[in-house]
């Protein structure tokens, strides 16, 4: 989608912010794809979906470094990152499960492998790194969920 937005964060804590304020918008079977260079802050951001969720992880059958399980009785959220894999190595790692969950949120960091397997309405986050602790994070929305989920997040963020 064309319509870019951008949002920023000057810690850590501030990220772990937004993402509770994201958290707080999810009503499941969203997916993110979150982008950057190592350290930009994606982990930190999904780390603090899940404690806002009140989520505890448990490790996944297939491949518990690439993709980790957070669930309870209301949400569940799968935490995926495939730094340096390829496309040819994301079969049979058991993301198929995954997928079968329509409600399932997907957070993905270094999502390239999975793009083809996942629908295209999904939120990319691109968390680029700024002087300092200075974020800056562009939503890019791949259709109408995504775009919603955008638009409330940075509503609720300038709102503060
Ligand atoms: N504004 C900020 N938001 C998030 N993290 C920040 C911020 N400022 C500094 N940091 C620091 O940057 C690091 C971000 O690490 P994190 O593991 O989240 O990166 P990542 O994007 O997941 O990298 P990787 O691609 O290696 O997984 C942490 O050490 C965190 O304390
Ligand atoms: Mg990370």
């Amino acid at each position: 989608m064309k319509n870019i937005k951008i949002l920023s964060t000057r810690s850590p804590a501030q990220t772990r912010e937004l993402a509770r304020r994201f958290a707080g918008l999810l009503k499941g079977g969203e997916i993110v794809f979150l982008r950057g260079p190592i350290g930009a802050g994606k982990t930190v951001f999904v780390k603090g979906v899940a404690e806002a969720l009140g989520l505890k992880s448990s490790p996944t059958s297939a491949s518990f470094s690439l993709m980790k399980r957070y669930g309870n009785r209301r949400h569940t959220l799968f935490h995926i990152d495939l730094f340096r894999l390829s496309e040819g190595e994301v079969f049979n790692l058991g993301f198929e499960e995954m997928l079968e969950d329509e409600k399932a949120v997907i957070l993905a960091e270094w999502p390239d492998p999975l793009a083809a397997m996942l629908p295209a309405d999904r939120l990319e986050m691109e968390f680029i790194l700024c002087e300092g602790d200075l974020r800056r994070i562009e939503l890019r929305a791949g259709g109408p969920v995504s775009e919603a989920l955008a638009e409330e997040l940075c509503k609720k963020t300038n709102a503060r």
